[in-house]
């Protein structure tokens, strides 16, 4: 979590410093800061909470320098306050950080045996120590940063300022993303290319363990070992266009309605329209023997959707695995499964540690990420890429129905290669799914008529989402979505497991919403409607027109389109998540950035 960003700039930077985090604030918004060298000494400014603080600090108290770092931060080691806030400074060196220096209580207990003063709670802290200290035993810059770095332990991304160098930023990164941007004679590092967007699209991606000190005259990159290294550059598209709000209230509302393209767009990686033929670049699933998906939140959600497709479609063995639990639990796969990561961001700590541990194993790896140039996208044998475009809403919504559409592609392509199914039926399953933008259009239309359903929930402490089939992992998505943007307490529950203890919550003021389309199941999950309004339970039934025809007496209908059970995940997806974010609008809720919560969760 947290972004980061360093400048060696040609004019004052404090500006573009808050550009950058700006887009970056995703990563963690519990405070911002920024330093730079004035006149060789380091000044810094911080500000408890929102970017927004530290800009109105800096209107009181600007800073002129023209190389500097910034920090927006996601709390783990101190509370969020100033005092803890970054950059992070100790004598001539001030330091931003993104991870967790595992190894920091030793180091600090030490450092404060020494004589050394500590004023915050960080983990960071001891990083501007150990720099400081090299430097006093007389070391240069670069050197003095590679010795404090071989004394650490956990996963960082650093950028670092040290005092009289103002033409000098360095930076450093294991297990956390860092690049490095190439200006017209001006260097940047950050955390993605997209915090870098405004000022460059010319990016090098550092290998984990690599730093780097950028100056006016470009880039030294050094590996691990502290050998001189290159890495190359890749001019990658100019995504700081996408990361703007347009008309929409919040990134989550224009997300939702990115939908219909995101499908399009990521469809097209897998679907060709003309001959209605899909395919699985780099993947032939007639030699993969099991699928292992291994996944966090609602991208594992997805993972659940696609199980279904894959085993049912394709008649290929598929277990999906929360990431946090896998990669401790010393599973029993071998050489012929595949394991499929599935991230929006592609640096999720969790699933890259499961990716990695498949990996040492011997195990073919591929993840469908959205973001092309992450860390996953980088180390596995395949990509399978989403292109949902930048997601900066918390809360995932165009990148979970993107994951499934990609998902769905596979799956049919994997029933062809395996003998499932023949052309004839590939094609009607490819017709089928490239109606979906379409269909999720047209669900998004229907938008008002939740309105006063979610007058309704806003109301409630508890909502319970019930769900059957592919269905069950929509209800746990929708009530993933609810608590996180509007902080009311919500489960998801497989339709037929209500009366194993569940139904025990129904009464009047728990509202229970549940999504059917009038499938194969349809009669099933009625019946567990009808026995939560026997219990008086309120029910809001998410169906399709034939459903509401034949919805039990007393429940409210939020209409979704017709559409075939195929798509029906990605197209009952959107009243879900409309019923989320009019929620948390009701409630006056933070949408994009709900407390506690940071979108790419690069610590364990
Ligand atoms: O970047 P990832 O897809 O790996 O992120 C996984 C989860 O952290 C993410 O889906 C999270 O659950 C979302 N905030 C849910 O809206």
């Amino acid at each position: 979590m947290c972004g980061i960003i360093g400048i060696v700039g040609l004019a004052p930077i404090s500006a573009r410093l808050v550009e950058s985090l700006r887009r970056l604030e995703y990563r963690g918004y519990d405070s911002a800061g920024i330093a730079g060298v004035v006149d060789g000494r380091i000044e810094r400014r911080r500000a408890e909470g929102k970017l927004r603080n530290l800009e109105a600090l800096l209107v009181d108290n600007p800073m002129n320098a023209t190389v500097g770092i910034g920090h927006t931060r996601w709390a783990t080691h101190g509370a969020p306050s100033v005092r803890n806030a970054h950059p992070q400074l100790a004598g001539k060196v001030a330091v931003v950080h993104n991870g967790i220096i595992e190894n920091f209580a030793p180091l600090k207990a030490a450092l404060i045996a020494e004589g050394r003063h500590f004023e915050s709670d960080t983990d960071t802290e001891v990083v501007a120590h150990l720099i400081d200290r090299e430097l006093g035993l007389g070391l240069e810059p670069v050197a003095a940063f590679k010795a404090a770095l071989d004394q650490l332990t956990g996963a960082y991304a650093l950028a670092v300022l040290v005092q009289g160098e103002d033409a000098l930023v360095m930076g450093a990164r294991r297990g956390s993303p860092l690049v490095v941007g190439e200006g017209q004679g001006e260097m940047f590092i950050g955390t993605d290319a997209l915090g870098l967007g405004p000022f460059t699209n010319r990016i090098i991606h550092l290998d984990d363990g690599d730093y780097v000190a950028i100056d006016h005259a470009g880039a030294r990159v050094f590996d691990r070992d502290g050998i001189r290294v290159e890495r190359p550059l890749r001019i990658v598209p100019a995504a700081s266009a996408l990361v703007e709000k347009g008309n929409y209230r919040h990134f989550m509302e224009k997300e939702i309605h990115d939908q219909p393209d995101a499908c399009r767009h990521t469809l097209s990686a897998y679907v060709d329209p003309i001959t209605s033929t899909v395919s699985s670049p780099g993947v032939d699933f007639a030699a993969v023997d099991r699928l292992q998906i291994v996944a966090c939140g609602t991208a594992s959600y997805a993972g659940m959707i696609g199980r279904y497709l894959f085993e049912s479609l394709a008649g290929l063995p598929t277990e999906v695995e929360i990431a946090s639990e896998f990669r401790y639990r010393e599973p029993a796969l071998r050489p012929g499964a595949l394991a499929l990561a599935i991230s929006q961001s592609g640096e999720t700590a969790d699933t890259l540690a499961a990716l990695r541990w498949c990996k040492a194993r011997g195990i073919t790896t591929a993840a469908l990420v959205n973001s092309s140039e992450s860390t996953m996208a980088r180390e596995v044998d395949v990509v399978f890429p989403t292109h949902a475009g930048p997601e900066i809403g918390v809360a995932s919504t165009k990148a979970f129905t993107s994951q499934v559409a990609a998902l769905i592609a596979l799956a049919i392509a994997a029933a062809r290669q395996r003998g499932r199914i023949d052309a004839g039926e590939e094609a009607r399953l490819a017709t089928l799914l490239l109606e979906a933008p379409r269909l999720i259009a047209e669900a998004i239309v229907d938008e008002t008529l939740i309105g006063s359903i979610a007058q309704e929930i806003a109301k409630a402490r508890d909502v319970l989402y019930l769900g059957r089939g592919a269905m069950y992992p929509l209800a746990l998505e929708g009530a993933l979505k609810l608590k996180e943007i509007s902080y009311i307490h919500a489960e998801g529950y497989a339709a037929g497991e209500l009366k194993h203890g569940p139904i025990a919550l129904v009464d009047e003021a728990t509202p229970i919403i549940v999504i059917a389309p009038s499938d194969a199941l349809f009669d099933k999950t009625s019946s567990n409607m009808s026995e939560v309004i026997a219990r008086g339970g309120r029910v809001v039934l998410i169906t399709d027109a034939v459903g509401a025809g034949h919805a039990p007496e007393g429940v409210n209908v939020v209409l979704a389109p017709a559409c075939d059970p195929l798509i029906a995940p990605l197209v009952f997806a959107v009243p879900i998540q409309l019923i989320a974010y009019q929620v948390a609008v009701l409630k006056g809720a933070d949408v994009d950035q709900p407390r506690n919560l940071a979108k790419s969760v690069t610590v364990e």
